[in-house]
């Protein structure tokens, strides 16, 4: 059974989850039943570009890396630009991989407002919409009978919102706390032991961990929306960003960091969604963490505990995850798309 997919963005996330495509289009096919048509790709500078007949996605991958044109690619159609593939493109299941607008969450957040409407299911790594427009995107994609996916919006492919989902229900959600900003957590590693906070970020630019504006790391912002967007998904709690206390790592020193270790310490990047009698309480900030806990997580490994109230405490662990493990939960959403499809009779065949 065929999917036809749609791209808005194609940098790091979607190159690597196009690869993964690629490289697992026989096991799909044989195990899901599930085979790939490219009919769509927009980008910020590379082109936007649409195709009814299917796109060759292993060449839109080298072109893009090579600093080509997409509008080059044999059968495409050249769109302009990324509000006019939304609207023209002719796709199944449209994968969102946009940078994250920590301010509004826009333009992605349009843009897949306008994908839902158009009865295309959508799946994104986009933090930003989850954090600022949850209720709304979910109530839209139900209204019309498709689906909206994120699982890469946290934590990478570790299994957060598919555990809750699939795993855990039933059981209540009474608090969270998380180290979920890999770009700051490799940056304090990296000083602990001896490095500057300069070199490190450069590091994490380089590795493609950090975001395109790695202020927005820096100073809380990224654990800010992925709080929000969690509280949204997790505690119903219908919040945004802006609901979140936020100070960033920018003023930690290596005396700081020395303090903490002289105690058995270690200070990390703390995202934290607390209930309260007047309500549901967000913080992110510098918290020193007892070394032992699944929060004094080092390099790029993300935690996040769970607080429920069926089953105790519930602590997930990502060690050092890079582009592929969100090109996998990208994967993954698509996977359960496919499979939810199917089960509703809906059968585009290849
Ligand atoms: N990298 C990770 O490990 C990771 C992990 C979890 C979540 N995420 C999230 O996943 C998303 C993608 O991350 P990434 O690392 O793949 O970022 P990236 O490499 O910077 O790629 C972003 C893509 O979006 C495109 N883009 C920018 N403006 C656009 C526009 N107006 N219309 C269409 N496309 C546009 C860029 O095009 P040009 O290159 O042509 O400008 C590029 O193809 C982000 O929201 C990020 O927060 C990333």
């Amino acid at each position: 059974m065929e999917l036809r997919l749609g791209f808005i963005g194609f940098g790091n996330v979607a190159r690597a989850f196009a690869r993964i495509l690629a490289s697992r289009s026989s096991e799909l096919a044989r195990d899901f039943d599930l085979i790939v048509r490219t009919t769509a790709i927009a980008t910020g500078s590379h082109g936007c570009i649409v195709s009814a007949e299917g796109l060759d996605l292993d060449l839109a991958v080298t072109t893009a890396e090579s600093g080509g044109r997409l509008t080059a690619l044999p059968g495409a159609i050249d769109a302009d630009e990324t509000t006019r593939v939304v609207a023209m493109c002719e796709a199944d299941v449209l994968i969102e991989t946009t940078p994250l607008n920590p301010i509004d969450g826009e333009p992605a957040t349009e843009w897949i407002r306008k994908a839902l409407l158009r009865r295309m299911s959508v799946v994104t790594a986009n933090k930003g919409p989850i954090a600022f427009a949850y209720d709304e995107l979910s109530a839209l994609a139900r209204e019309h009978g498709v689906s909206f996916r994120f699982e890469g919006t946290v934590m990478d492919g570790a299994p957060i919102f598919n555990l809750a989902e699939k795993c855990l229900p039933g059981v209540r959600i009474i608090a969270l706390a998380g180290v979920l900003n890999s770009t700051t957590n490799y940056i304090l590693t990296g000083m602990e032991r001896g490095r500057s906070f300069e070199e490190c970020i450069a590091e994490a630019k380089r590795m493609g961990v950090a975001e395109a504006n790695a202020d927005y790391d820096v100073d809380g912002w990224d654990a800010a929306v992925k709080i929000a967007a969690l509280a949204n998904v997790l505690m119903d709690a219908n919040t945004n960003p802006r609901n979140v206390e936020r100070r960033g790592i920018r003023y930690i020193t290596s005396k700081d960091l020395e303090v903490a270790s002289a105690a058995g310490a270690i200070v990390r990047l703390v995202a934290r969604a607390e209930p309260l009698p007047s309500g549901l309480r967000l913080t992110v900030g510098p918290e020193t963490v007892p070394i032992s806990s699944p929060l004094g997580a080092r390099g790029t490994t993300n935690a996040l505990i769970l607080r429920t109230d069926l089953m105790g405490e519930i602590a997930v662990i990502e060690a050092d995850p890079g582009v592929e493990q969100t090109a996998y939960a990208l994967l993954s959403d698509l996977i359960n798309i496919h499979r939810d499809r199917k089960a509703r009779g809906i059968i585009r065949r290849a």
